[in-house]
């Protein structure tokens, strides 16, 4: 199966970075086609944590890690990203290589998209402040610079004191903040685009290459399938398309390409940022969820929302991505429960709902239907094969791929390398 794309099949955060370091292990390239910083892909080696949220969680392994044409890149991050990974004894220069048309998210991103969620008010949507929304306007205002511009001088200074001087204006007539400088913004970008320079290319023809001579290419989706943009929780929702369909786009690739799609699913259901969540548990259960799921944003540090696993959600997401397969994470967060109700169906103003509403306002006012499933209160930590786990996770595990629609065949029971089930 030499392209198989990763995608999270909820609102993100669903162990994709430790699905995707589990199978770059027998990759030879792994690829990021959208998103920017706003990821954050986590895996424990022992006892130290490694956190990207730009670069491919491959580079843990020593891999080729391409940052596709369709990400928004701030190149500060992924400085301070490469300086903190190489300090750990990660190879970073030689395996990286970043998209000339991915678009460069700018410091005015990030203070107008402040401004824009402190004029939205109650109806905020929580974002990571990333300037990943305002880079994604940009992109499709057609005004964007991308990280191929920077090579051209002469253009560049055009083009950046033009941006600039809007921006200023935007920033200080319409939300009355503060600018930026555009020199410094120049020198900054100058400076960091030569330190990245080498890596700088056209990344879809090394894909094609990868793929026509058998090699194996891993696609790492970040955030999940309810933040994309055409078919989230619009508008809690972030600028990208998270589905495993934008790999053609974001990396370059035909879709008949693509070989394998596998869909990341906690065993239960996590939320950072405003919007609906149907399925929320009430505070005291959900604090008994954070600590063993470690359920702090890792790249915000915000506690997350905590719900039951919701079939509707993840149905959606099936259908939506052509996932397979299933991956589900976070099993041992469930061990502590005598019964785990899961989420089979919405009922709307006292109708059954057919699939995942795609109006907030509809899902509003959604009912979720619960089906109780025995818990089996005792540790699934140290589980190595499906068969070590209880009976009654294992019938977990198994309804939950049933209600969804795929076959799950990675079971996840703890952070580490090593708590990882293959089926
Ligand atoms: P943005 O992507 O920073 O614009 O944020 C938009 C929404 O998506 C907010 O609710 C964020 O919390 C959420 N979000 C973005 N990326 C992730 C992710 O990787 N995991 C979970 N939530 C995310």
């Amino acid at each position: 199966m030499p392209a198989t794309v990763v995608v999270g099949s909820q609102w993100g955060d669903e162990g994709k970075g430790r699905l995707v370091d589990m199978l770059a292990a027998d990759s030879d390239m792994v690829v990021r086609y959208q998103g920017g910083n706003n990821a954050g892909h986590t895996v424990w080696i022992g006892e130290e944590k490694f956190a990207v949220h730009l670069i491919p969680i491959g580079i843990l392994r020593g891999k080729l890690s391409l940052l596709g044409a369709g990400m928004v890149i701030d190149l500060d991050v992924l400085l301070q990203e490469e300086e903190e990974l190489s300090s750990r004894g990660i190879e970073v220069r030689g395996n990286i290589r970043i998209s000339e048309n991915a678009h460069l998210i700018l410091p005015y991103h990030k203070l107008i998209e402040e401004q824009e969620e402190k004029r939205r008010g109650k109806r905020a949507i929580g974002t990571t402040l990333r300037g990943i929304g305002p880079a994604y306007e940009d992109k499709v205002a057609r005004r964007g610079l991308r990280v191929g511009d920077l090579r051209d001088r002469e253009t560049l200074t055009d083009r950046l004191h033009d941006a600039v001087d809007y921006k200023n204006l935007l920033l200080k007539k319409i939300y009355n903040a503060r600018g930026v400088d555009p020199d410094r913004t120049y020198h900054d970008l100058v400076t960091l685009h030569d330190h990245f320079a080498d890596a700088v290319c056209d990344t879809s023809l090394l894909v094609r290459e990868a793929l026509d001579s058998g090699q194996r290419v891993l696609f790492e989706g970040a955030h999940g399938t309810l933040l994309d943009i055409d078919w989230g929780t619009y508008p809690y929702v972030t600028s990208s398309n998270p589905l495993s369909g934008e790999v053609t786009a974001g990396a370059g690739i035909p879709p008949k390409l693509i070989d394998r799609i596998i869909g990341a699913a906690k065993a239960y259901t996590s939320r950072v940022g405003a919007g609906p969540f149907p399925t929320a548990v009430d505070e005291a259960t959900a604090e008994q969820m954070r600590e063993p799921g470690g359920e702090f944003g890792s790249t915000t540090g915000r506690a997350r929302g905590i719900g039951w696993f919701d079939a509707m959600v993840v149905r959606k997401s099936v259908r939506l991505n052509g996932i397979e397969e299933l991956g589900i994470t976070h099993l041992d967060v469930l061990d502590q429960f005598d019964q785990i109700p899961v989420c089979v169906g919405y009922t709307c103003d006292g109708k059954e709902v057919p699939s995942f509403p795609n109006q907030v306002t509809e899902l509003d006012r959604c009912e979720p239907v619960y089906e109780t499933l025995p818990g089996w209160k005792s540790d699934t930590s140290q589980a190595k094969s499906f068969s070590d786990l209880p009976e009654n996770a294992r019938r977990y595990v198994d309804r939950i791929g049933e209600l969804a629609g795929a076959p799950v065949t990675y079971v996840l029971v703890g952070r580490e390398r090593e708590q990882s089930i293959i089926r």
